[in-house]
């Protein structure tokens, strides 16, 4: 979405929401949710989190219209690539989620801008999962004459159980 400008260029929502400090409050406040997060924290691989705070930031600011730093440093984002590692479930997704919605709170952008921003998170938050509980029962051939319940789906839903748990490598562009 772009708002016009007097000199005829669209503005960013990169700009238009206040530019780098904008995201660097917004990403240091969810950093601020993750640390103390239990199911979070141990994904993340490095004592520090500032370099992955960094690395979000700076992809926050491209992708909504700001200086292309991201892509000089760590080329295509490739995301659901680089989160194949980590085992990204509901639960994970989750937590996620309520850290942004806590740090977007706190930030307070206008409300087209929140909302915008905020379904763009919820979209990417959900392409992001990577293992099998949320990919629904597994197709199955049918073997049997009775109709394929629901309770054909083996594994508990908390997806420590084993069986069903195995990450899906989704195909990545
Ligand atoms: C759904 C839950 C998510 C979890 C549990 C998660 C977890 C992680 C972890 C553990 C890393 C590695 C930290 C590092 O950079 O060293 C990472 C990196 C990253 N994540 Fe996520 N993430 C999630 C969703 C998202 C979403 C929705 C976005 C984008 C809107 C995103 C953007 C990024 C970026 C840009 C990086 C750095 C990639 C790079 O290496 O350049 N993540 N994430």
């Amino acid at each position: 979405m772009s708002t016009p400008r007097e000199d005829h260029q669209p503005m960013t929502v990169y700009e238009a929401v206040g530019g780098e400090d904008t995201f660097v409050r917004l990403v240091a406040r969810f950093y601020e949710g993750v640390a103390h997060d239990p199911v979070l924290r141990p994904l993340y691989p490095e004592e520090d989190l500032g370099p992955a705070e960094e690395r979000f930031r700076l992809f926050l600011i491209q992708y909504w219209g700001g200086p292309r730093t991201y892509s000089d440093q760590r080329g295509h984002p490739r995301l659901r690539m680089r989160h194949a590692p980590f085992r990204v479930g509901a639960r994970e997704r989750d937590h996620w989620l309520a850290h942004m919605r806590a740090a977007m709170d706190d930030v307070a952008l206008p409300a087209e801008f929140d909302r915008q921003i905020w379904e763009y998170m919820v979209y990417a938050a959900h392409s992001m999962v990577n293992v099998a509980e949320d990919a629904g029962p597994p197709a199955r051939p049918a073997t049997s004459a009775a109709p394929a319940a629901p309770a054909a789906q083996s594994s508990g839903d908390s997806g420590d159980s084993g069986e069903g748990d195995e990450p899906i490598r989704i195909s990545l562009k």
